[in-house]
């Protein structure tokens, strides 16, 4: 009998792959391709979504290659995407108005007063799960609907077209003008703000509040089900699933269960926790978003604590500063020195995102003293995400009052001991990781091979769960107290900078 296969195609901020697995949840095949960042200016962040398309058309075709495998041997594809960042296209011609405004871009922070014009805040929050911040996609349509000439216009006359990364990509894989799909799943709707947390569907009143017409929105489907079948670049591929990166992540890790979580270490860091059918509010500045949809059945919610910030800071460090070579040496540099000699970084490029929402916020770096060396900077820079990730873990142990006994792990940071001893120390819990640490992408193949019959249902999922590697915490009671008071102090002048001069 001919092997077959599922794909993913997993659209993240810095790269895109596509990956093909095979019956037991390994890895068969994996093309990958980065595409470029733009800072025009402070705050902002943009990305060409034809480009982006570009390489997707270039390396699902490389994947199956590298792989030998015919698409007909391929039974199912799952997209997966970096969530919020907004595109807005012309549906005659296929290109799109304005670049992408990607998630992390700060440029809206002046705009969302204006945009509570007959909602105000706690309403937007109640009704999507999610702070008014600049995160999210809403404020950002509303900035290219008022800056764009004479989209506002068009959009009420349909004649372009809104999307999340997963959108663009499935109305293009599936015939673009002719006939491409325009839909997106109910997780990345939920990232929105236009969204009904409730109702999964667009939200009139919260469409009236932002001033965006419904002519130019995908259909909400459920991430689990049919989302067409691919034309282009390999026709006859059914998408069976849609799901934004850190659900399809919780989706790969198995966290299937309310109660269970994982936290994904790559450009951000995202700890995510499975409340079920559950809509569980934050009192703690996490945000309410959905983790996943089968097909046929209600939504299953999830509590998310979002960091902007982890890996970019070593990427910044790389690309910006010239202190390493290569995403790996700041371990090496890190290992050069005990302790961070008292230095702090707090990398808020993007403001702060959970749990203190502060749009304004600038990175600081404090602590300096002539005795501060590259490897202080370097262990620094990876404390700070271990930092960040123990805040946003506290605030999910306060919200869901039930204590974390384990962190499961993936991403590309997951690969740095230091930081990994690092997390399990300032959480106080054992670290996990799973042999395949690509959840993201096996999340998207999982839900997409559910969908198609490949895999029967979430148990047999649940037994391809290996551990890799284990962490356990070994810093003393007295040290970790130490560094979350130095570190809430940082915090504050991060926030503290960032406010307008009085
Ligand atoms: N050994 C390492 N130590 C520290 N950071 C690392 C290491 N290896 C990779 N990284 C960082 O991890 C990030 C890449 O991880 P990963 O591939 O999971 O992210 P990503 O999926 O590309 O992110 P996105 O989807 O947002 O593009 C980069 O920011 C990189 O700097
Ligand atoms: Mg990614």
């Amino acid at each position: 009998m001919t092997e077959r296969y599922v794909a993913a195609l997993d659209q993240g901020t810095t790269s895109t792959r596509c990956l093909v697995f095979d019956h037991q949840g390994r890895l068969v095949s994996l093309a990958q391709r980065l595409h470029r960042q733009s800072y025009p200016r402070p705050g902002w962040v943009e990305h060409d979504a034809e480009e982006i398309w570009e390489v997707v058309r270039r390396i699902v075709p490389e994947a199956l290659a590298d792989a030998g495998i015919d698409p007909s041997q391929v039974v199912a594809l799952g997209v997966t995407n970096q969530r919020e960042t907004t595109v807005v296209w012309d549906r005659a011609s296929g290109r799109p108005v304005a670049p992408a405004i990607v998630w992390q871009d700060t440029r809206t922070a002046d705009l969302l007063p204006s945009v509570c014009r007959t909602l105000t805040e706690d309403e937007i929050h109640e009704r999507t799960g999610l702070p008014l911040t600049t995160y999210f996609s809403g404020p950002k349509l509303r900035w290219l609907l008022d800056t764009v000439p004479g989209l506002q216009e068009r959009a009420e006359r349909g004649e372009v077209l809104f999307g999340t990364m997963d959108t663009w990509l499935l109305w293009n894989l599936t015939g673009g003008v002719d006939g491409g799909v325009h839909a997106t799943d109910i997780t990345n709707a939920s990232r929105t703000q236009l969204m009904n947390l409730r109702t999964g569907e667009w939200d009139d009143e919260l469409l009236a509040c932002m001033g965006v017409p419904a002519a130019m929105l995908p259909q909400i489907r459920p991430s689990v089900g049919g989302f067409g079948t691919t034309v282009d670049p390999v026709p006859g591929i059914p998408v069976a699933a849609v799901i934004g990166d850190q659900q399809a992540s919780l989706f790969g890790q198995t966290a299937f269960e309310p109660g269970d979580g994982k936290c994904t270490f790559g450009t951000g860091a995202f700890l995510l926790l499975n409340t079920g059918q559950q809509v569980v509010r934050s009192r703690h500045g996490l945000v309410t978003t959905v983790a996943h949809q089968l097909d046929g059945e209600p939504p299953v919610y999830a509590l998310e604590g979002s960091v902007a910030v982890a890996g970019a800071l070593v990427e910044w460090c790389r690309e910006s500063l010239g202190l390493i070579r290569t995403p790996a040496e700041i371990e090496t540099l890190a290992a050069s020195v005990t302790d961070n000699g008292g230095c702090y970084v707090v990398p808020a490029f993007a403001g702060l995102y959970a749990p203190h929402w502060q749009p304004q916020a600038q990175g600081v770096v404090v602590g300096l003293t002539s005795y501060v060396k590259q490897g202080h900077i370097a262990r620094a820079v990876l404390e700070a995400t271990a930092l960040q990730t123990q805040e946003v873990a506290r605030a999910m142990q306060s919200d869901s009052g039930v204590p974390l006994r384990v962190l499961a792990v993936d991403g590309g940071m997951t690969a740095n001991n230091l930081l990994m001893q690092a997390v399990a120390d300032l959480l106080d819990v054992p670290v996990v990781r799973p042999m395949m640490a690509e959840t993201v992408a096996l999340g998207a193949a999982y839900a997409a091979g559910l969908a198609s019959g490949y895999w029967p249902d979430q148990h047999v999922l649940r037994r391809q769960w290996h551990r890799a590697a284990e962490w356990r915490p070994q810093m003393t009671c007295e040290a970790r107290a130490h560094e979350l008071e130095r570190w809430s102090r940082a915090i504050e002048l991060a926030i503290a900078w960032g406010e307008p001069p009085r």
